[in-house]
């Protein structure tokens, strides 16, 4: 089932040629998809600037990540190799403890390379804390972050990111990659989730 987006939201058209329209479970478009692709050209640009002359090394965190990762690759003009990790957190549905597992390690060594972790979204920051610290173990070159969203004022101290997309507000978001139970990641925009799937991390 879907609706037509609110009109103060509405993106103009989808990439298919058909009006933008939400699914029932989901409310306002919070990052429309020209803003993600403009988003994701100046974050490409930067990184290729940043990174002139190396071959950088990017860690997709599965699942959420992989959309932004696939867009944020083709912006970058360099030579970038790709690996992925997949991390489940233990705790309650809805609240990362810290505390997490690694579900699928990398399949490359980080030994003198340059990684950029690309991340979906930080929440409370303490996922990317332990990535943080368990890839700097493994010697890389550099280690920089690289996170799509951000939710506002969540954050237990400082994430540190070297590139971010966007700042949103305290509200459970799908779309581009990001899930409710599975659901919605390929939404091509961002937006608030108002169903009443287990809000699983
Ligand atoms: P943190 O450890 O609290 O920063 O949780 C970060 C992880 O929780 C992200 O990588 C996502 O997988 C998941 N997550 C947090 N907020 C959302 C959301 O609004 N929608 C979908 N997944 C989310
Ligand atoms: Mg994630």
């Amino acid at each position: 089932m879907t609706k037509p987006a609110p009109p103060a939201t509405e993106s103009g058209a989808h990439a298919s040629g058909q009006p933008t329209v939400v699914p029932a479970d989901c409310a306002e478009i919070l990052v429309t998809e020209e803003q993600l692709a403009t988003r994701v050209r100046e974050l490409g640009a930067q990184i290729t600037a940043d990174y002139a002359g190396r071959r950088p090394l990017l860690v997709g965190v599965l699942k959420g990540a992989f959309v932004f990762m696939s867009d944020l690759a083709r912006a970058i003009d360099l030579p970038v190799e790709f690996d992925f990790m997949a991390v489940s957190s233990y705790g309650n549905a809805t609240k990362t403890s810290g505390v997490v597992r690694i579900v699928k390690d990398l399949d490359l060594d980080l030994d003198g390379r340059d990684v950029i972790v690309v991340e979906d979204i930080i929440d409370s920051g303490l996922t990317l804390k332990y990535l943080r610290t368990n890839l700097a173990a493994r010697n890389p070159a550099s280690l920089e972050v690289c996170a799509l969203l951000v939710r506002e004022g969540q954050q237990v101290g400082d994430p540190d990111l070297t590139y971010m997309g966007f700042e949103i507000p305290p509200a459970f978001v799908v779309g581009y990659g990001l899930d409710a139970g599975e659901k919605h990641r390929n939404l091509p925009y961002i937006c608030r989730y108002v169903g009443d799937e287990p809000l699983e991390h």
